[in-house]
């Protein structure tokens, strides 16, 4: 199963979700999908926001996956030298990587993908760079992430 069906599935989930949170069970799923849902992504803390989203495709350490998909390892990844790729990767998507930009045009399908703050992109945009052995400069700030094309 590729990154896209695995999303699918997740929109899939969606759809149902919402059917039941007309129902009024919203809570109890709510609980159960966990880090899909917006509410448990308040966090500020790159390393949290990694952990929630990134990780389960980039996985710990951020030393990427082969199976199934490719997941590039972000571990020693010369492509992270420009916080400004990172933060576009993040907010527009990349092939098979989802897009994270909070959006205007939300439908009711969009409200249980995780969407990321302009901080919340800078701060696992800053995340990336720094760990997992790698020690790039220059931190990107919520302005700067703001002002990139989506
Ligand atoms: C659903 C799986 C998935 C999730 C979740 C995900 N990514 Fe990705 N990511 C990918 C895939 C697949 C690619 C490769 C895209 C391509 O084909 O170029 C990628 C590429 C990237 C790249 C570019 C690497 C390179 O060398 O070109 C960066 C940087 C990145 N992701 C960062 C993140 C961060 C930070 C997060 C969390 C906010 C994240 N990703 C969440 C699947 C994912």
């Amino acid at each position: 199963m590729n990154a896209v069906n695995t999303w699918r599935r997740v929109l899939i989930g969606a759809s149902v979700l919402a059917l039941l949170v007309a129902a009024g069970s919203a809570p109890v799923l709510a609980q159960q999908l966990g880090s899909f849902c917006v509410p448990a992504l308040k966090s500020a803390d790159g390393a949290q926001i990694y952990a929630h989203i990134c990780q389960g495709c980039h996985m710990p350490g951020g030393k990427g996956a082969v199976g199934a998909g490719h997941y590039p390892a972000l571990a020693g990844d010369r492509a992270l030298s420009s916080a400004s790729f990172v933060a576009l990767t993040v907010l527009n998507g990349r092939r098979n990587m989802p897009r994270f930009a909070r959006r205007a045009d939300a439908g009711e399908f969009y409200f249980a993908l995780p969407v990321l703050s302009d901080a919340q992109v800078a701060a696992v945009t800053n995340y990336v760079r720094t760990h997992f052995g790698n020690h790039y400069r220059g931190k990107i700030t919520a302005a700067e992430v703001k002002a990139l094309p989506r």
